[in-house]
């Protein structure tokens, strides 16, 4: 199986969701691991939980701290613990701009409401006071806007007869223990699925003017120009000829660059079969740390390369705004 994803886990209190996530990593073909809990109150009952486990922890009180100071102590110490994702189980702090603009797509959080119904507080007192049949819980990405990011997935819980916060909390609170190692799970693993990489790559090549699609010896590629005399600029490559990688290839200017970024970053380029002789380089996708809008720059280069000079005009152009 292909490495399991780095997660480093945030929390505030009782941790009980981290604990879920932190058992159900340990089942043999989970995706994740957990490499790192970090709390900002060093009371937080999860740190013990987590340190019985032998999972590093890391705590730091937000008291007399200023936020991005404390943002940027927890951002390093889940880097230094060479996290990939970083997983917010009820932790209870408004982080800044910039910390999340930098995980951008690796940040979840798990919020008791079926949203986006009942952002922020009280959502169970909330949901029961509106006559909701159901109240529940959402998994979602964490943006800059509050409980905002898309949700990735939710399960509903029933409201009954004479609830209270309390005892639908208490519910919830076992929906969610089910939930979010599932999800979690579930999103860390596209970074290996052919057809999530193939659909992103495809969104994006197609999205260059006059380019189509084209299969070339059994592989998925895309051109420039007209259907007719269109000249590829990309090929998608599934494990082709024994390699493990799930790749892009794309055009680079001379054997001379090909090889310098095969030599200098082996984790993110190879040297492709039979491609690479003519300068094709192999960019590889199926790493948790793929970065799509270097995929995108490249893409545009080597769509540059080829596409007809009205095309690249209209590039130019929109360039400019
Ligand atoms: C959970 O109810 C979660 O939905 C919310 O905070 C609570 C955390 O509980 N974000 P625990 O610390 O995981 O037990």
């Amino acid at each position: 199986m292909a490495e399991k994803a780095k997660v480093a886990i945030f929390i505030s209190g009782r941790g009980s969701n981290m604990a879920a996530l932190l058992y159900a990593s340990l089942i043999d073909d989970c995706p994740y691991e957990v490499c790192l809990v970090a709390a900002n109150d060093p009371e937080a009952e999860g740190l013990a939980i987590a340190a019985a486990e032998g999972v590093p922890t890391y705590a730091l009180s937000h008291k007399g701290i200023a936020r991005a100071d404390h943002d940027a102590a927890m951002e390093k110490a889940a880097r230094d613990a060479g996290a990939q994702y970083i997983v917010l189980a009820g932790y209870m702090r408004i982080l800044t701009e910039g910390f999340v603009g930098r995980w951008r797509g690796r940040m979840l959080n798990i919020h008791p409401s079926l949203l986006p119904k009942y952002t922020g507080l009280d959502t169970h007192a909330r949901a029961i006071e509106a006559g909701d049949s159901h109240g529940g819980v959402s998994v979602h990405l964490v943006t800059e806007e509050l409980d905002a990011g898309e949700v990735l997935g939710q399960m509903a819980v029933a409201i009954r007869d004479g609830e209270t916060p309390d005892t639908l909390a208490e519910r919830v609170r076992f929906a969610e223990h089910q939930l979010y190692p599932q999800v979690l799970a579930r999103y860390v693993a596209r970074e290996a699925d052919p057809d999530f990489l193939l659909q992103r790559v495809r969104d994006l090549a197609l999205a260059l003017p006059q380019s189509h699609e084209r299969e070339s010896h059994g592989s998925p590629g895309w051109r420039a120009g007209s259907e007719k005399s269109g000249k590829y600029f990309a090929y998608f490559n599934d494990q082709h000829h024994g390699s493990e990688h799930i790749a892009l290839l794309v055009k680079t200017g001379s054997q001379d660059e090909l090889l310098n970024l095969v030599e200098t970053q082996p984790d993110t380029y190879f040297k492709p079969a039979y491609y690479g002789a003519s300068g094709w380089v192999g960019l590889i996708l199926n790493r948790p740390d793929c970065d799509w809008e270097h995929v995108a720059e490249w893409l545009e280069r080597s769509w540059r390369a080829v596409a007809p000079k009205s095309a690249t005009k209209l590039m130019d152009a929109a360039d400019e705004f």
